[in-house]
């Protein structure tokens, strides 16, 4: 099926919906580019999670929305009525969900070069977690937290060693990444002993994220042997009880038709068994288990709306449709060759006759949403819906040749509101002096 999420519907005459608002009504009154993110998706996201795991794992479980995915101040606020923790990896994160109330206690502060105020200013907030990365922030971490007479509650990432078999960017377990401290060589172990001599940090856990964008449950198996086994290196070595298994997100999504994810419940329901089996086997107590997905929460929940300016036919090579956006409201193409589904929001029944690029406005040719799109015949000044788009897109956006970014609208059975605004010229010069 096209539409793809449970989000999208169509009217009898072939109006696009999401969450049961005409697309473009909205479009009317927002204008475009415009973004349009159901609550009721990323609600029930959230529920897969919290009540996969808590139903089929007997210690406790957190599970923490990874804020990179989207991050804007409404969005904290639902998350905390649904029950989430929240990964921050900065502090404009940090702040963000400081601003909307979120529970600084319910925070994991991620990030592979934290810098000096940024410490400071998590440990003013209380954050419930510093996940270190290495030893420079393991000691700069200590030393701050001394200085400010306060004690830091932490968990290393780790790199499990893992080929999560995704994008060359989005894979981070293996060796050589540039994320966490490596197993194989003996330098996870060093850094928990050093850490267990410090006195202003405190060792909880240990955490690992192994790519994104993956579809297999096996590699998330394999990681939860690996860091078991490592739980249990520690407690046979250093004599330490590890008391929290972080395993990060990385849950893969539908994007186009042939992708085929396991459904989140699966995915959390193989992960908690596959704890609990190692903790028997191993002889180690059920850690406390954390998760931290974002794209599978939010992306999708949300679709891109976008007016078509021209349609271009190079005869034998391919149709051009741009749109008013693109790599500066969506650079996942840009950055990973990443592919979309479209759909034109004002004839979405209409049957798909031809394949197209979609282009951007940008001054840069590398400027297009996706490739290969099927669409009915085009034309300029028709919308045109991109899909699953709620994930690393708004996240991502930048002011390249001074376009202002879009606003995000929420939409919840029948009823919207507007979450973040549309940018203004003014705010395009706002910190210039
Ligand atoms: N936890 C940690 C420590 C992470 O590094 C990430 C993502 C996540 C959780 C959430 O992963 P997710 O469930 O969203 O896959 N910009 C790229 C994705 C980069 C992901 C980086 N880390 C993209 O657009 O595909």
């Amino acid at each position: 099926m096209r539409l793809m999420s449970q989000s999208l519907g169509t009217t009898q005459n072939g109006i696009l919906t999401i969450g049961g608002v005409s697309v473009p009504d909205l479009a009317k009154e927002y204008g475009t580019p415009l973004f349009i993110l159901d609550e009721g998706y990323i609600r029930t996201a959230c529920r897969a999670f919290n009540n996969t795991l808590k139903k089929h794992y007997d210690g406790n479980v957190m599970i923490a929305y990874a804020s990179k995915a989207m991050s804007f101040t409404a969005l904290y606020r639902l998350l905390e009525e649904e029950g989430m923790a929240a990964d921050v990896v900065s502090g404009g994160e940090l702040f963000t969900a400081m601003r909307a109330g979120f529970p600084a206690g319910k925070i994991f502060f991620h990030g592979n070069n934290k810098t000096a105020a940024e410490l400071e200013y998590a440990l003013q907030c209380g954050v419930y977690r510093f996940v270190v990365d290495n030893r420079e922030e393991l000691s700069l971490l200590d030393r701050i937290a001394g200085r400010m007479g306060k004690t830091a509650d932490i968990s290393f990432r780790i790199k499990p060693g893992i080929d999560a078999h995704t994008h060359e960017f989005i894979t981070t377990g293996k060796i050589d990444s540039k994320f966490g401290v490596a197993l194989e060589n003996g330098e996870a172990l060093d850094i928990v002993r050093e850490s267990l001599t410090l006195k202003n940090v405190n060792l909880k856990g240990v955490h690992c994220h192994i790519g994104s964008q993956i579809f297999d449950t096996e590699p998330f198996e394999l990681a939860v042997k690996v860091l078991m086994q490592f739980l249990s290196d520690i407690k046979r070595e250093l004599g330490y009880t590890i008391s929290e298994l972080n395993l990060g997100g990385g849950f893969g999504i539908q994007y186009i038709e042939s992708h085929d994810p396991p459904e989140l419940a699966v995915v959390a329901e193989t992960i908690a068994h596959a704890v609990t089996k190692c903790s028997a086997e191993l002889g180690i107590p059920l850690p406390d288990l954390v998760l931290e997905p974002g794209r599978s929460i939010i992306a999708p929940s949300g679709i891109t709306v976008y007016t078509i300016g021209s349609v271009k036919e190079i005869p034998g090579i391919c149709n051009y449709v741009a749109v008013d956006g693109g790599m500066t409201d969506n650079p996942r193409y840009a950055l990973y060759g990443a592919i979309y589904n479209a759909i034109l929001p004002e004839r979405a029944n209409d049957e798909c006759t031809t394949t197209v690029t979609i282009a951007g406005r940008c001054c840069e040719s590398g400027d297009l949403i996706s490739k290969d799109v099927a669409l009915p015949a085009a034309h300029a000044g028709e919308l045109l819906a991109v899909l699953a788009t709620g994930a690393y897109n708004y996240s991502m956006a930048s002011n390249y040749n001074r376009l202002p970014k879009p606003p995000v609208v929420m939409v919840a059975d029948g009823t919207y509101r507007l979450v973040v605004r549309r940018e203004t010229y003014d705010d395009i010069v706002k910190c210039d002096v």
